[in-house]
């Protein structure tokens, strides 16, 4: 019995180690620009970006991942962030690229953040969907995942999904499944479209504006040198296959009312009802449900 619970105790610290070494901002990204206004904190537990009138800030993942389930928490710009912009999406090179976005579109205090989402598949996108929250993004952390498999990409916000993009290159759509992308985030400014359609302009005497970033996870397949290796990065959570089990993941019934509820009270656009941007009619993803 005590060689047991030594051994099961030896394994939960172990595991604590693995996860929390796969927050390390240090390890994980590079600030790519801004010139100082992308700062890892907290012994890379944490990261900011900041926004001001000569410049907004970036950064990448040192990794490219073909597949995966990624989890970011993020924290908003708060006050009146009218005009602001922060991106958060996956995105591969090259003209023909593949990119799951998120983007989270600011504004006067009070009023609500708009969540885009978009889709690009061989550099064609015009896939938006856009949703309120059912929170404050700019009080807490919340953590944004996208699920990536050959199968479907979905869309989540702390763990309820509120959107699903399937593989239905059967019936000719094209689906991001060749192309290792790699995580990027942004805050720029972007008053000429971002808030309430570009009416409402950034008030610059709130600058500097900043969001944060903490508690990054991926299990997902690292591509490096042309192959793509699924198998040694951490909490890999492997069924019973040998395969990780978010390689073949689907929305269960629970879920599936959780993302009808989503979209039944919060999506505030949706490509595939908007019937004046494709009068020669909708794209062949629209007609399945
Ligand atoms: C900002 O608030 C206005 C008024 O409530 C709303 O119409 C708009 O969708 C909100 N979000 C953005 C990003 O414009």
């Amino acid at each position: 019995m005590a060689a047991t619970s030594s051994a099961s105790i030896l394994l939960f610290m172990l595991a604590a180690v693995a996860s929390s070494a796969a927050g390390n901002f240090y390890q994980d990204f590079d600030v790519t620009w801004g010139d100082g206004r992308g700062k890892i904190l907290n012994n890379g537990n944490l990261l900011t970006l900041s926004l001001d009138k000569s410049s907004g800030s970036g950064f990448q993942s040192r990794k490219e991942y073909l597949f995966g389930k990624i989890d970011m928490q993020l924290k908003l710009v708060p006050g009146n962030s009218a005009g602001t912009v922060t991106a958060y999406y996956l995105s591969s090179k090259g003209s023909t690229w593949d990119e799951i976005d998120f983007e989270f579109l600011g504004n006067l205090s009070g009023d609500p953040y708009i969540l885009h989402t978009n889709v690009f598949a061989q550099g064609k996108g015009n896939r938006e969907q856009q949703f309120y929250l059912w929170f404050d993004p700019t009080a807490d952390f919340h953590t944004y995942s996208i699920l990536w498999n050959p199968q479907r990409i979905i869309f989540s916000v702390d763990g309820t999904p509120i959107r699903e993009y399937k593989n239905l290159e059967s019936r000719g759509v094209p689906f991001p499944k060749s192309q290792p992308m790699r995580i990027y985030s942004s805050l720029w400014n972007a008053d000429d479209w971002a808030t309430r359609g570009g009416l409402v302009k950034t008030d610059w005497s709130k600058a500097p504006f900043t969001a944060s970033y903490r508690n990054f996870n991926a299990e997902a397949c690292v591509w490096s040198n042309g192959g793509s290796s699924c198998g040694n990065n951490n909490n890999n959570n492997k069924g019973s296959s040998g395969a990780a089990a978010w390689m073949s993941q689907q929305l269960d019934t629970t879920s599936q009312q959780r993302l009808k509820w989503v979209q039944k009270n919060y999506m505030i656009y949706d490509y595939c009802k908007d019937s004046r941007r494709f009068p020669q009619g909708f794209p062949p993803e629209c007609s399945v449900a």
